[in-house]
């Protein structure tokens, strides 16, 4: 008997164990928690099918920074529940991923991998800055990051960069380096910010919604998702040759990089992109440019940048009201299209239904108003509202 009752409470430890690796969160979170923890939190919503596909994913970051004692814990919360947790954070979409340090919060707009979100974890854990003291230091976190900056102070052990001064900030990425020159490029902040891509990446919805926030363009090469065919190959080393040999000119107005697979611009475009193609998106305006012909040469492709520089090449799309109107139709056949083709009568039922009661009421209310007119005898519908000379009746009897 005993023995039952230890291995149910063993049963149960465990069982209390591996859900511990995440922490169902509600609004009481802000007050409970201590005030150095460290949170990764994922915001759900109980219809979000990508939120369910994060389950699994996210159930083991849980039981990895668990197991290697990070400090982070992880959370997650369902946004629909927890309003004013959602709120706090601004949550906007689903599924969202922030990490809360202190009182610093931190979005997560990479990819949606176990490995991405870890990588994360624990670059936003662990200290912001780090000190590399030696040069082997050095070395191994240049192996780590492909983008990496660095503060090189006058005594530095940095001998293998030439800098015209110190201290000096530098950025090094793509196999080389670039110091910040406050002159030319501003403030500090917002040259992190333009320089934090690598000059020519695989590029997600998520980085090129992150791309957008710098303000510069960006130049795709559009592909398929797998299997790339010879046209695609040219199109991808064709942007990486002008990025890299171009960077002094273009790198301040562009990002560069490929896409795999037309969906996401497919959106933006409201219409199917041929793939491979060539695209330049702005995305503080949702506007795009299109090649005005066939790209051979790079020099037809540093024509079409140009173009686009100069405004010779026309914006299409953007967010004018006429674009907006056109979206919310467009929005409206990709929801339904699907739904038809898959399931025609469900389609029909989904659209005729709240069709059928609209109907239903129009009559109702006919009828109702025809049956004013007539209803002299006070031979009323049931269903009809009483007539002006009843109710003047009913009052009449009132006062009586
Ligand atoms: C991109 O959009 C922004 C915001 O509307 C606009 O100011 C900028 O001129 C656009 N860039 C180009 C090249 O059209």
């Amino acid at each position: 008997m005993s023995l039952r009752r230890n291995s149910l409470s063993g049963l149960l430890l465990l069982l209390v164990c591996v859900s511990a690796f995440v922490e169902e969160l509600d609004d009481s979170f802000l007050e409970t928690r201590g005030a150095d923890d460290i949170w990764l939190i994922k915001f759900y919503a109980p219809w979000c099918s990508f939120c369910k596909q994060l389950d699994p994913v996210w159930h083991q970051i849980g039981s990895e920074l668990r197991s290697v004692g990070s400090p982070v814990n992880v959370g997650k919360s369902d946004a629909t529940v927890s309003i004013g947790l959602a709120k706090e954070f601004q949550v906007r979409g689903y599924p969202a991923i922030l990490m809360l340090k202190k009182d610093v919060k931190y979005n997560y707009s990479g990819p949606r991998t176990r490995e991405g979100i870890l990588e994360f974890a624990n670059r936003v854990g662990g200290p912001l800055v780090r000190s590399l003291s030696s040069l082997q230091l050095f070395q191994h976190a240049m192996d780590r990051h492909d983008v990496m900056f660095v503060y090189v102070g006058a005594t530095s052990p940095l001998k293998m960069v030439s800098l015209p001064s110190l201290p000096a900030v530098v950025v090094f990425k793509d196999g080389s380096y670039f110091t910040f020159n406050e002159e030319r490029d501003g403030d500090l902040k917002s040259w992190i910010n333009r320089e934090r891509f690598l000059n020519y990446m695989k590029i997600d919805s998520y980085t090129l919604y992150a791309m957008g926030e710098t303000g510069k363009l960006v130049l795709l090469a559009l592909v398929e998702a797998n299997s790339l065919c010879k046209e695609s190959l040219r199109y991808k080393s064709l942007v990486e040759k002008v990025s890299a040999e171009n960077r002094e000119t273009y790198s301040r107005h562009f990002h560069f990089g490929f896409m795999e697979g037309g969906d996401y611009i497919n959106g933006l475009v409201m219409g199917e992109v041929t793939l491979p193609s060539l695209i330049v998106v702005n995305l503080s305006n949702d506007g795009y440019f299109l090649p005005p012909g066939a790209v051979e040469t790079e020099r037809h492709l540093l024509d079409f940048l140009d173009g686009v520089l100069e405004s010779s090449i026309e914006c299409q799309g953007g967010n004018s009201i006429h674009q907006r109107i056109r979206r919310v139709i467009y929005d409206i056949k990709v929801t339904l299209t699907p739904l038809f083709s898959q399931a025609p009568l469900f389609g029909c039922f989904l659209v005729s239904f709240p069709l059928a009661i609209a109907i239903f009421f129009c009559y109702l209310c006919c009828k109702a108003r025809s049956n004013m007119s007539e209803d002299d005898d006070g031979e009323g519908d049931t269903l009809s509202a009483p007539s002006p000379q009843r109710r003047k009746k009913l009052s009449d009897k009132k006062t009586d």
